[in-house]
C-alpha cells in the first residue's frame, strides 16, 4: 500500500462501481421483499464476536467482501417490513448526495471550507420556514440531529433573558421550562445539560389521546413563579415520539403570548407535514412559535443526520453562541454580526457536514411533490393499519393514531395487566428473533404497547395485515414461517 494508491482514482471507480452495484442489488431485495427478512437480528454479543474475529483477518484487496458483510447484518430500512424506528427509508438519491460530500469533506463551519454548503442550507432553511408560515425575515440553521438542535433552540430562548447568562453563569437564578410529559426526552436532557435540573423541568400531563392538557398551563407557570423559579420557554410536541400525538400548539402558542415566554415547537418526527396540504391543520399554531425544529431524516427521505432549526426572526439564531474564534471568522469577528454565510457561529458544530446537499438534491430531483407524497402516503397506512387492528377482536389499538405512529397490543382473551405486558413483551421479542417484521415496544400508564412507525411508503395493508397474522400465530406458539 502506498498513498498515493489510497488516493487513486482509478481505484475509487471500480470500488465505487461495485459498490453501486451492491447497494442496488441490496435495494432490491428489499423492496421486492426477496429477501425474507426486515432484521436479521444478532445479540450484541453474537455481533460483536463476528466483527472481532473479522478484525483479525488479513487486509483485504478490496472492501467488497466486507461491504457485503456489513449490509448482510444490518437492518433493512427499504423493507416493506421495516415498521419499527422513526428513521428514514432514505431515498436512493439523497444518498448518493451523501457519498458526494462526504468525499468532498468541506466542513461548512466557516464560509471558505463551505461554499456550496453554506448557501444551499440557507435555501433548504427558508424554503422550510416558508413552508412553516413564516414571515420571510425567518431564518435558521441545518445541524445534526434533532436532540442537538432542541437544545440549540433552547439555548437561544435562554439567550432571550435579560440576565446575561452566557457571560455571567445562571447565579441564583432558578430557570424553567414547559413541556408535556409525553415530549421526547431529549428536551429533558437539554434542559438538564443547561443545569435546570429536577425542578427546572415541569412536565405537564396529556390527555386521553397523549397531547398536552393545556387547560393546566396556567396553574402549572403560576405555581412556578410561587416557587420561585423564572419560566423562560414552552415547547409544544409535534408530534409526541411514542403515540405520535399532536399537541395543541394554538393554545400553546397563545399561552407563550400572554406570558411572553419562547415557544419552540419539537416537530422532529411530525414537521414533515408542512409539505403536506392534507396534513399540515396537525401544525396549525407552528407559524407563531419562536422556533420550529424538523427532522429530514425521519419523515422526508434524507440519511441521518439532517435537521432543519428554524426561527421566525432570524436573528434570533446569532444570540445563542457568543464565541469569539478569529481564526475562523477573521472577516468579521464578532459572532453576533449576521453573517448568513458562516453557519457555524450559529450551529454547536465547529466542524459542520454538508446536509443541506442532501435535501437540496431531493428538492432539485422532486420538488416539494415527493415529500408530500410521503408524507400523506405514510399517514394514510396509518389509518389504514388502526382500521385493520380494530377489525381484529384480538387486538386492541391504544390510541387512534393522528399520524404513521400506530401503538396497539394482542389480548387474546387475556385481561390481566401482568399477564398482557408479558405477553406483548414475548410477542415482540420473538418477532426480533425471526427477523420477518421489524416492530418496536413502548410503555403507555404503565402497560406494555407494540409500537409501529410506517416509514416505508412501500409498505401495503397487505403487509400490515401479514404483521397481524404474524403476531396471532407468534401468539399461538406457532413458528412466524406458518404465516
Ligand atoms: C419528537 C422527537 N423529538 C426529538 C427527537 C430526537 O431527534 P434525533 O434522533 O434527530 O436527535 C425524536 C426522535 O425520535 C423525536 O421523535
Amino acid at each position: 500500500m502506498s498513498l498515493a494508491d489510497v488516493y487513486s482514482p482509478d481505484a475509487f471507480r471500480r470500488m465505487g462501481h461495485a459498490l453501486i452495484d451492491q447497494l442496488a442489488d441490496h435495494l432490491a431485495a428489499s423492496t421486492s421483499r426477496q429477501a425474507s427478512q426486515a432484521i436479521p437480528y444478532q445479540s450484541p454479543d453474537e455481533s460483536l464476536a463476528f466483527w472481532q474475529a473479522d478484525a483479525t483477518q488479513p487486509l483485504l484487496d478490496t472492501p467488497d467482501a466486507f461491504f457485503a458483510d456489513v449490509l448482510a447484518r444490518s437492518t433493512r430500512v427499504h423493507h416493506p417490513h421495516y415498521v419499527g424506528h422513526q428513521i428514514s427509508a432514505v431515498a436512493p438519491a439523497a444518498a448518493l448526495a451523501g457519498l458526494l460530500t462526504e468525499l468532498l469533506n468541506n466542513g461548512s463551519g466557516a464560509y471558505e471550507m463551505g461554499m456550496a454548503g453554506n448557501a444551499i442550507e440557507r435555501i433548504v432553511v427558508e424554503h422550510l420556514a416558508h413552508k412553516i408560515g413564516y414571515p420571510a425575515t425567518a431564518g435558521g440553521v441545518l445541524t445534526s440531529g434533532g436532540t442537538l438542535a432542541n437544545l440549540t433552540a433552547l439555548l437561544t430562548a435562554r439567550a432571550m433573558l435579560p440576565r446575561d447568562i452566557w457571560h455571567d453563569g445562571t447565579g441564583t437564578e432558578k430557570l424553567a421550562i414547559i413541556v408535556s410529559e409525553e415530549a421526547h426526552y431529549c428536551v429533558d436532557r437539554a434542559a438538564r445539560i443547561m443545569g435546570l435540573g429536577d425542578a427546572g423541568i415541569l412536565k405537564i400531563p396529556v390527555d386521553g389521546r397523549f397531547k398536552m392538557r393545556t387547560d393546566l398551563l396556567e396553574n402549572t407557570l403560576a405555581r412556578a413563579t410561587e416557587a420561585g423559579l423564572t419560566v423562560f420557554a414552552v415547547v409544544g410536541s409535534a408530534c409526541s415520539t411514542s403515540t405520535g400525538s399532536y399537541d395543541d400548539l394554538v393554545a400553546i402558542g397563545r399561552f407563550a403570548r400572554l406570558h411572553k415566554l419562547w415557544f419552540h415547537v419539537d416537530g422532529a418526527h411530525g414537521g414533515g407535514a408542512f409539505f403536506s396540504p392534507k396534513y399540515q391543520h396537525l401544525l396549525a399554531g407552528a407559524e407563531d412559535a419562536d422556533s420550529v425544529v424538523v427532522d429530514y431524516h425521519k419523515m422526508l427521505l434524507v440519511p441521518a443526520l439532517a435537521t432543519a432549526l428554524v426561527y421566525k426572526r432570524g436573528d434570533d439564531a446569532h444570540r445563542t453562541f457568543q464565541q469569539r474564534a478569529q481564526y475562523l471568522w477573521d472577516v468579521v469577528a464578532d459572532s453576533t454580526t449576521a453573517d448568513w454565510y458562516n453557519s457555524g457561529k450559529r450551529t454547536f458544530e465547529c466542524t459542520k457536514f454538508m446536509v443541506g446537499v442532501k435535501v437540496y438534491t431531493l428538492m432539485r430531483l422532486y420538488g416539494d411533490a415527493l415529500f408530500e407524497e410521503n408524507i400523506n402516503t405514510l399517514y394514510d397506512l396509518g389509518a389504514t393499519f388502526s382500521t385493520l387492528i380494530k377489525q381484529r377482536p384480538d387486538f386492541e389499538l391504544a390510541v387512534q393514531p393522528e399520524c404513521n405512529i400506530v401503538c396497539f397490543r394482542y389480548l387474546g382473551g387475556e385481561t390481566d395487566s401482568v399477564a398482557l405486558n408479558t405477553l406483548n413483551a414475548t410477542i415482540r421479542a420473538t418477532l426480533l428473533a425471526e427477523g420477518r417484521f421489524y416492530v418496536v415496544q413502548t410503555t403507555l400508564h404503565g402497560q406494555t404497547y407494540l409500537r409501529v412507525s410506517l416509514m416505508n411508503a412501500l409498505t401495503t395493508e397487505a403487509d400490515l395485515a401479514a404483521l397481524l397474522n404474524a403476531i396471532e400465530i407468534v401468539a399461538a406458539g406457532l413458528p412466524v414461517s406458518e404465516v
